[in-house]
């Protein structure tokens, strides 16, 4: 029997919906959730925290409480990016500790761990802190191909995260690209050589992941990842209802039942008639090119949305061959975020700069002098004579180079609100601008449904005397108004908080 992980909640809306999906529309079916019997459900991590601050001016602390109270039965998972939390930076370890300790207070029994450079120093502190707490560490390796990432490549990183006590291993096929046989494959070897359960994540783009997912199973996986199906296939996970299915009456049956699945999945297709104005076609689609060029759809909209802007389109053809050479040039770092964006706007660079690496990114300076960790592979010698002109490298944890932060952030935030509890600190810590101006939004009585009436423009919300100061057509509109393309503005918003990682990595390795 294999397990089944639900994602509607966390993933599934992050892949189809920009990650928009309200507490208030989780709510009404946690309980129904909780009685499915799924081995667990991922409700929190990822890009939520950043969201319900940033967008939805909601608490993200509160939703994984709310949410506890009411799925009291099942393990309730998280995504942590390792050093990065839930953020776009490493951060240093008092902070990592701290936050992971709170959110297994609050409610998450399952912490899934995972670095987009798959360097075991990245997640160390994080698991270490799941162990600390008492909940379930689950160790991850972000499959990718490429001719560093070999079975045998894997394995080792199987066997490191087990001596950093990881109680499973997730294989997470972040871009969908997993061939049945290769998971089936990954699945017995880790199995074999490392005898941890191993849990299996993809993403449905190229049209594969239900192919893999049983070919994990029957190879013996403990448990793979399904969404409910308005929010499953494309972008997302493949759905929960078809692979219960597929599997029924085999030797891997989850056994859950079909009618009430039927039943949720009722439910959370009118959450999505409410969110239908994010939704793309595309997201949606089957899009097998990643079979052949490798690059994941999400990296791909935001190659397209960067030669749009510089009027450039008709270069695409270029940079899609540029990409897997900077990609090799860095040592074939897995493409995830942040890695996807540092090898994509390189890519961009050196085919309209003027010449290959005639101007390099930050981003790309810093990776090569080992800021975000170990790449996979030997980097390109001449790329690092170029960049770090006789600089020594870095070799050290990159979070060794960062000085504790968390008392600091407890003052200052407990300079403008006094009773800022430990979560609220957390949240400053994380994110202390976006969390800035929720407060500000909090303060002034911009609640999630004030906000919604006012981007409906129901004009009598605008006039709720509390709301009344700031409910000026700026602030609201910049806040809530339906983007012209979620993806997009996914895209752009992934740009600022890389500058912003940016920035925050230059104040304190370099200083
Ligand atoms: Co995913």
């Amino acid at each position: 029997m294999v397990g089944l992980t639900e994602t509607v909640l966390r993933d599934g809306h992050q892949s189809l919906i920009a990650t928009r999906m309200r507490t208030r529309d989780m709510l009404p079916a946690a309980e129904r959730l909780d009685a499915i019997g799924y081995r667990s459900i991922e409700v929190w991590g990822g890009a939520t925290f950043d969201v319900c601050l940033r967008f939805l001016h909601e608490d993200p602390w509160e939703r994984l409480r709310e949410l506890k109270r009411r799925m009291p039965r099942t393990p309730l998972q998280m995504l942590l990016r390792g050093q990065n939390l839930v953020g776009y930076r490493h951060y240093p370890d008092d902070v990592v500790r701290a936050f992971v300790d709170e959110a297994a207070r609050t409610g998450i029994d399952i912490f899934r761990v995972f670095d987009a450079l798959n360097d075991p120093r990245n997640m160390e502190t994080a698991l270490r802190a799941v162990k600390r707490a008492g909940a379930r560490a689950q160790g991850t390796i972000c499959y990718t191909s490429s001719p560093v990432h070999t079975l045998d490549a894997f394995v080792a990183l199987g066997k490191r995260l087990a001596e950093l006590e990881a109680d499973e291993l997730c294989v997470k096929d972040m871009a969908g690209m997993m061939p049945p046989g290769d998971g089936a494959a990954l699945v017995r070897a880790l199995r074999k050589e490392v005898g941890l359960p191993v849990v299996v994540h993809t993403h449905s783009a190229s049209g594969l992941s239900t192919l893999t997912c049983l070919a994990a199973a029957d190879a013996g996986a403990e448990a793979v990842d399904g969404a409910l199906s308005p929010f499953a296939g494309g972008a997302s996970q493949p759905p929960t209802e078809t692979l219960v299915g597929a599997m029924r009456g085999s030797p891997v049956d989850p056994k859950l039942d079909l009618g009430a699945l039927a039943e949720l999945a009722a439910y959370f297709r009118g959450v999505l008639d409410r969110y239908r104005s994010l939704l793309e076609i595309r997201s949606l689609q089957t899009d097998p090119g990643i079979l052949t060029h490798q690059i994941p759809g999400g990296m791909l909209s935001n190659l397209l949305s960067q030669l749009r802007e510089q009027s450039a389109i008709e270069r695409l053809a270029e940079v899609l061959d540029e990409v897997p050479r900077v990609r090799a040039d860095l040592g074939y770092p897995p493409l995830v975020t942040p890695t996807s964006q540092i090898v994509g706007i390189q890519a961009v660079l050196n085919v309209l700069g003027g010449g290959r690496y005639r101007q390099v990114t930050n981003e790309v300076r810093d990776y090569v002098r080992g800021l975000y960790g170990a790449p996979p592979g030997p980097l390109d010698p001449g790329l690092v004579a170029r960049v770090t002109s006789g600089a020594a490298a870095i070799t050290v944890r990159p979070a060794d180079l960062l000085p504790p932060e968390l008392d600091k952030a407890a003052a200052e935030l407990r300079a403008l609100v006094p009773a800022a509890d430990t979560a609220e600190v957390l949240s400053y810590a994380v994110f202390p601008l976006v969390y800035r101006s929720y407060r500000r939004s909090v303060d002034l009585g911009l609640t999630p449904d004030v906000l919604t009436a006012a981007a409906l423009g129901v004009v009598g919300a605008l006039r709720q005397p509390r709301a009344a100061p700031a409910t000026g057509p700026g602030s609201v509109a910049s806040s809530t108004s339906g983007p012209a393309s979620a993806w997009a503005l996914e895209g752009r918003v992934r740009l600022q908080t890389q500058r912003r990682w940016v920035d925050a990595a230059h104040g304190h390795p370099r200083r």
